[in-house]
């Protein structure tokens, strides 16, 4: 097995080996090159929705898939993610999946760490996924913005209906009627500004545009500016720490959501399809530790 580090070591990409039913040694080695490159490519693999789910069971208990209905139809935990329409009108997957920046369920009291994607179908052009290294935006932070937000707590939600920075695509039928029950029956979650991860000890920025839309105990006068000010740093154009994955047939790609914020890029025909099977592992409560 080859680990070739992409640029200033944020990402890297693996070749050489087979997921099927990998050793122990090299199960651990992926996973500390998960630690500390934050998200892997893993190239040419070919695992079904049952070994992907084994696969990802090595590094923790599966997240229950909440879109039931866009449930693998061999394994309930594996989500579909795909913009393939069936002749009734229905959508085989979800087909807005991570349209905005975010980190997976930080609207979840113990949001994901690890999400796992098997690139199934890759469309002619686009469908690349954006990943922003949530470490060294931290750190780029200006120390007068680190002291209004160390210790401090964001306000989550998953509703898109309740958060005007985002847009519900009208490429998926139902989302609407989606939205506006999650608004109804899910509670605010409270989630550290600024997280300290539970492996590393390093401190990251955790806050997403998708899912954050306050700052406890702060009027929304002086929070939403402040929000403005840490989402520039995901949203900005020099894009200094960030990475575009293009997928490739085969590809499984996994990333760490505790220090990485990623978006679906897009840029497909609705008829040219994307296809990728999502696989996601529950993480512990988020802290931070000063
Ligand atoms: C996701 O946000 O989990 C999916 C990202 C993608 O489809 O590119």
């Amino acid at each position: 097995m080859k680990i070739n580090p992409f640029a200033n070591d944020f990402g890297a990409e693996i070749t050489g080996v087979d997921l099927k039913d990998p050793s122990s040694e090299i199960t651990e080695r992926i996973y500390q090159a998960f630690l500390d490159h934050q998200m892997l490519v893993i190239r040419d693999q070919d695992l079904n929705p049952l070994e992907q789910v084994a696969f990802t069971e090595r590094y923790g208990t599966l997240e229950w898939q909440e879109n039931v209905k866009h449930a693998h139809p061999d394994h309930e935990k594996v989500l579909v993610l795909s913009n393939e329409i069936r002749p009734d009108g229905t959508a085989v997957g979800v087909v807005d999946a991570g349209d905005f920046w975010h980190s997976d369920s930080s609207h979840h009291e113990e949001p994901v760490k690890v999400t796992v994607l098997m690139s199934i179908r890759t469309p002619s052009q686009g469908g690349a996924t954006d990943f922003c290294d949530m470490y060294s935006v931290y750190n780029a932070l200006p120390e007068t913005t680190r002291q209004k937000i160390n210790g401090r707590f964001g306000i989550h939600h998953a509703s898109k209906a309740l958060n005007p920075r985002v847009k519900i695509s009208e490429n998926r039928p139902g989302a609407k009627e989606f939205y506006a029950m999650q608004a109804k029956e899910r509670p605010m979650v409270m989630q550290p500004l600024v997280r300290t991860h539970d492996e590393t000890g390093r401190q990251a920025l955790y806050v997403s545009p998708r899912f954050t839309l306050g700052i406890q105990d702060m009027d929304d006068t002086e929070a939403q500016p402040l929000l403005d000010e840490l989402f520039s740093y995901i949203t900005s154009e020099d894009r200094k720490f960030h990475h575009r994955h293009y997928y490739r047939k085969g590809d499984l790609v996994l990333w760490d959501n505790r220090c990485i914020v990623h978006r679906a890029v897009g840029g497909y025909a609705r008829d040219d399809i994307r296809r990728l099977h999502r696989t996601t592992v529950v993480g512990q409560r988020a802290f931070y530790t000063a």
